[in-house]
């Protein structure tokens, strides 16, 4: 059927099929659709022939008997859409329970929403705001949140679940299609819901997710600026912050070291080190003027980051401002800076 042939790739109604469940997803999909299109059709139709067939006709005229019972009939319309109804249970409930039920040695990865962006905590030991897997590796997902609801939601594979705070819900697919897809948060979560948002892409070969593993635990050799600016985008601050000097919900980066600070409530400071340690520590200990405190919070909060951490982020905020940068050049004992890849 033309319809059934256009979903191979989405067709008008789906994004790409990127796993074999999203096949299965779009036919059980356009089968109901098309009974359903079927017996629309077919009732309309006869309702509007039987209107016309039996209306009133001229005054006096007597009324056209109708048979009251079919026996026929009435078994073949029972038993028919009984059969359909069962068979639409059985694909459809056989289809939910594969998609609940992750296969044994799933690669498991812990996802965590926070108002709001999405961070992937990988079995190797490491923490990134994209979600990678090889083609044809069952990857399970265990879904939590540190705030408020959000759900994940990952159109290419038909995969949505709930990330609920104080629990874990579970979500699983096995994507058969290399490339790069887009993962949303699909329940209503504040100001910045339509932002939070993450990338989610699948490797050709075992060989190159293996290498992009590698890279994320391959840590040893960055400076703080290099750590800091990798930090920026795996732990999400990208969402709030730009480097570019644009407002999002939180202060741009860009120009921020050594800039006079107005607190809400009164106050003010220059924006040095021991400004930012707070700033990042404890975000609602002083509110920028015309902010919202609505940054986690890494001191008391459920994500915690480390000394070395917290110095990458530092010394990469000072990076983005010409006082900083100046003075990172002038460092003493820093090597002068060489090409080298
Ligand atoms: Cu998170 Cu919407």
């Amino acid at each position: 059927m033309a319809a059934l042939q256009g979903a191979q790739d989405g067709g008008t109604f789906f994004p790409p099929q990127a796993t074999e469940a999203a096949a299965e997803h779009d036919s059980v999909f356009f089968l109901i659709f098309w009974i359903s299109a079927f017996f629309f059709a077919l009732i309309n139709v006869a309702a509007v022939y039987f209107a016309i067939r039996y209306r009133r006709r001229a005054k006096g005229e007597p009324v056209e008997k109708s048979p009251s019972h079919n026996t026929k009939i009435e078994l073949v319309w029972t038993i028919i859409p009984t059969l359909i109804v069962c068979y639409l249970f059985w694909i459809g409930m056989t289809g939910y329970v594969d998609r609940r039920t992750a296969p044994a040695g799933a690669y498991t990865v812990y996802v965590t929403g926070q108002k709001w962006s999405w961070s992937f905590a990988y079995p190797e030991g490491f923490v990134s705001n994209e979600l990678h897997a090889p083609v044809g590796r069952a990857v399970k997902l265990v879904i939590g949140s540190t705030d408020v609801l959000h759900s994940v939601y990952i159109p290419a594979f038909r995969v949505k679940m709930d990330a609920v705070p104080g629990r874990y819900t579970e979500a699983w697919f096995e994507s058969n299609r290399p490339g790069t897809y887009n993962l949303f948060c699909a329940e209503y979560c504040g100001q910045q819901h339509s932002m939070m948002g993450a990338s989610v892409v699948i490797h050709a070969d075992r060989a190159g997710f293996d290498e992009w593993v590698k890279e994320q635990t391959d840590l040893g050799d960055l400076t703080p600026v290099e750590l800091g600016a990798l930090l920026y985008t795996r732990k999400g601050c990208n969402t709030c912050h730009t480097l570019d000097g644009a407002r999002l919900v939180g202060p741009s980066f860009k120009d921020l070291y050594g800039s006079p600070r107005e607190f809400e409530g009164g106050g003010t400071a220059i924006a040095d080190e021991a400004y930012l340690r707070e700033a990042i520590m404890e975000p609602t200990a002083r509110v920028t003027k015309d902010y919202s405190p609505t940054m986690p919070d890494f001191k008391n909060g459920p994500i915690k980051i480390e000394a070395s951490e917290l110095v990458g982020f530092i010394e990469f905020i000072k990076s983005l401002s010409a006082d900083g940068a100046a003075e990172q050049a002038q460092a003493p004992g820093e090597a002068p800076e060489q090409e080298q890849e």
